[in-house]
């Protein structure tokens, strides 16, 4: 029996999410998309752009969900749901330069034990998530200790798209060559460092690139400018709880995606750590979409830049 989704419309969630994959693209080689314009995939799953009248989608920056159709009631809910999340992270001025980050936390506000365990904290579908964002973003960057605690791969393995460059961020060159990502050659990577460290002996496929250190910290605003001089500049921040707490106080951030596992840890590596305020007024109030990946709720949160 046919189910429903499949009866209705030929855009399901496979071919939704390679439209994605090609707004992208379509991003990164010709600007980004700052009025309407009606998208779709010919029979050979190329994209075109086309009038809206006969588009499969309108990309829209000025709606929040970044997207219309002539008629939704045709799209399939798991369509629309991806459609909702991730077309956002594509449209309007600042696609191509688009900083978004996510961590898999705990009701308690944990990303790891203090022994630094922490797969999985979330479900299957949260990781797929964080595989999906992996791949509409040209670098995915992460902080030293979890290179250190889980020797990650940060490749697309979970959803259909181009492997990122893999972003390290090691101030002081203490992680060893010997971990995946400095010797899997899957993506290009690049190991931020301070200047003058000692040399380092990876794969091929690593270079290095030298940064100021000022107290033992790299300016976020110092490394996004240094990546965008590689051609880096739609970054993915995955981790772990320090090097997203320090993008998000510098303000470079354009959205956060905290997914809350119903989980109680009691102890552990803190999610968010930012600077202390006194009274509740003074803590920050985001504005959020939600969305259920499986058990899991994921809170989408839109920041000012
Ligand atoms: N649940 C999740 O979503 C999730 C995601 C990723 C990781 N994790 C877990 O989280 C734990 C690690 O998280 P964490 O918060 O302890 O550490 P982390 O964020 O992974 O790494 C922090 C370290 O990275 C370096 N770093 C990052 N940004 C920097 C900057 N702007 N300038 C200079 N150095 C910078 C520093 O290295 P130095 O210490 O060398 O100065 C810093 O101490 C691991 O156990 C991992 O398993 C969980």
């Amino acid at each position: 029996m046919l189910t429903v989704p499949d009866c209705v419309s030929s855009l399901g969630p496979k071919r939704g999410w390679l439209l994605l994959l090609a707004i992208v693209e379509r991003v990164r080689t010709r600007g980004p998309v700052v009025h309407p314009i009606g998208v779709g995939l010919d029979a050979q799953d190329r994209f075109v752009e086309l009038p809206a009248a006969d588009a499969e989608l309108v990309l829209d920056p000025a709606r929040p969900t970044g997207w219309s159709t002539s008629d939704e009631a045709l799209l399939p809910d798991s369509t629309v749901s991806l459609l909702d999340l991730f077309v956002p992270l594509c449209v309007g001025t600042r696609a191509p330069d688009m900083v978004v980050a996510h961590l898999a936390q705990t009701l308690d506000g944990r990303v790891a034990t203090n022994s630094g365990s922490s797969q999985f904290i979330s479900g299957r579908e949260d990781l797929t998530h964080t595989h999906r964002l992996r791949a509409l973003f040209d670098g995915v960057l992460v902080g030293a200790r979890t290179v250190e605690h889980d020797d990650p791969r940060l490749t697309t393995r979970l959803a259909p798209g181009p492997n990122p460059t893999r972003i390290i961020v090691d101030p002081t060159g203490r992680l060893p060559a010997s971990h995946r990502v400095f010797q899997d050659g899957d993506a290009p990577t690049l190991v931020v460092r301070g200047r003058g460290q000692a040399t380092f002996q990876a794969g091929s496929h690593v270079e290095v690139l030298e940064c100021d250190v000022t107290g033992g910290w790299i300016a976020a605003p110092t490394l996004l400018e240094a990546l965008a001089g590689r051609g880096l500049r739609r970054v993915f921040i995955e981790g772990g709880g320090v090097t997203v707490s320090g993008f998000l106080d510098a303000g470079v951030l354009d959205r956060l995606h905290l997914t809350v596992a119903p989980v109680l840890m009691g102890s552990g590596r803190p999610s968010l750590t930012l600077p202390e305020v006194a009274t509740i007024d003074e803590a920050r109030r985001l504005s959020c979409r939600h969305f259920s990946l499986g058990p899991d709720i994921l809170f989408d949160c839109e920041l000012k830049r």
